[in-house]
């Protein structure tokens, strides 16, 4: 592959130093255009719905991966199944809706109907189509799927990676944080457009934290003492302890908000001694946060070269009571999110970037903390430095090549 093979001669080299990340990566429509085909049309999986999102057969949900739409649905069958969201005629896109349920889905540019197995069930005029026209050959295309705990994966590609050894050593701590056997209930989403390139809001790193995020100062939220691993495909896992009965200061009114009750416990427990957190970022953007007691996981995707559209979803375990659902919920929905009191911050810093991004003297980021043929695959909880193997998975991916040092 050469280098930059596909984009303007214009654009420089990526840089030599392992800990810098050139600017451009963030807004150049070219490079934008090209992720769309290396990255989310290429050998990686995208998780896209939880079992637990659509319970009853109808339901579905409509989701975005790159540029492509896609309907998630459980078809009559008991079957969860992901099509692309296009009528197989002229390609009109079927369901318009975030979630729904349907029976029969019809296209409503010339009538032909689908059912939920994605099979073209009626068209108008049938009698008119050529001969050789058989109803079998226009069924709703399907991606790659898999499915681990009731998270079913998406690839695009045509032959990505078997989906347990893509996922490798992070499947246990998966299992966890679905808890433990992946039965959920849904308890609801929020959902947030980030003003940023889709990179910027993936590379909140865990350096920032304690340092951003007023709320960790003053609940003391972290010890510090958890650990960051990276995975050969890319992803991230951050392990860590969290105080069970966090230290309000004396500033929430009701306390409980942010109590522990056991109910979504990490299994290391070297990791976490009482209450714990783990954050499972799937490589490129979308993860699973298991913290004190909440299940939430993240799908994210571009919708522009400058936006990042997150939902956050959020669940119970199928084993609570009327109590844990409650506390449940009320963590979930106060804690984090766009509006969570641990993660308000970074909305303000992910635009404050993209606005800043056209300026001197600096053309690239700079990530903290790495020394020359250091191991980061195993680090200590907030360091920067290993988001650094984030974007050379990306860099690689991409076909981006290096200046010479
Ligand atoms: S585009 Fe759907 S029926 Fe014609
Ligand atoms: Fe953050």
């Amino acid at each position: 592959m050469k280098p930059n093979d596909t984009l303007p001669a214009s654009l420089p080299r990526w840089p030599a130093a392992f800990n810098q990340v050139p600017k451009w990566a963030f807004e150049d429509a070219d490079v934008f255009a090209l992720e769309h085909e290396r990255i989310f049309r290429g050998p990686v999986w995208h998780p896209v719905a939880h079992d637990a999102e659509l319970p009853k057969p109808g339901d579905y949900k409509t989701v975005t991966v790159g540029r492509t739409p896609l309907l998630i649905i459980r078809g009559d069958d008991g079957v969860v199944r992901a099509f692309h969201n296009a009528c197989t005629h002229r390609s009109t896109r079927l369901a318009m809706a975030f979630r729904g349920h349907s029976g029969d889905i019809e296209c409503p540019y010339h009538r032909w109907v689908f059912d939920t197995r994605g099979q073209l069930r009626s068209c108008p005029g049938e009698a008119e189509f050529p001969p050789d026209f058989k109803r079998a050959d226009y069924n709703l295309a399907e991606p790659r799927t898999g499915t681990y705990m009731g998270l079913l994966f998406v690839s695009l590609h045509a032959s990505p990676p078997p989906l347990m050894d893509w996922m490798g050593h992070m499947a246990e701590p998966v299992r966890d944080a679905l808890g433990g056997d992946g039965r959920l209930t849904l308890l609801g989403y929020q959902k947030v457009r980030y003003q940023s390139n889709w990179k910027v809001y993936i590379d909140n790193d865990a350096f920032h934290a304690p340092l951003l995020h007023a709320a960790f100062r003053i609940l003391r939220w972290q010890g510090g003492s958890g650990r960051q691993s990276r995975l050969p495909a890319g992803h991230m896992m951050i392990l860590s302890e969290v105080a069970a009965q966090p230290s309000d200061g004396g500033l929430l009114r009701d306390p409980s908000v942010i109590g522990y009750q056991g109910g979504a416990a990490p299994r290391n427990k070297a990791a976490a001694q009482a209450a714990g957190s783990s954050l499972l970022a799937f490589w490129p953007l979308t993860a699973i946060a298991n913290h004190l007691d909440i299940f939430n996981i993240r799908y994210a995707n571009p919708v522009g070269l400058d936006q990042v559209e997150v939902h956050y979803a959020y669940f119970a375990h199928a084993d609570d009571d009327a109590d844990m659902v409650r506390h449940r919920l009320r963590q979930s929905s106060n804690m984090i999110g766009p509006s969570g009191f641990v993660s308000l911050e970074d909305a303000t810093v992910f635009l404050r970037i993209q606005q800043a991004l056209d300026t001197d003297p600096s053309t690239t980021f700079f990530l903290k903390g790495y020394r020359e043929g250091a191991d980061l695959t195993e680090t200590k909880q907030n360091d920067e430095a290993p988001n650094a193997l984030w974007w050379e998975h990306y860099r690689q991916l991409m076909g981006f090549v290096r200046e010479e040092a």
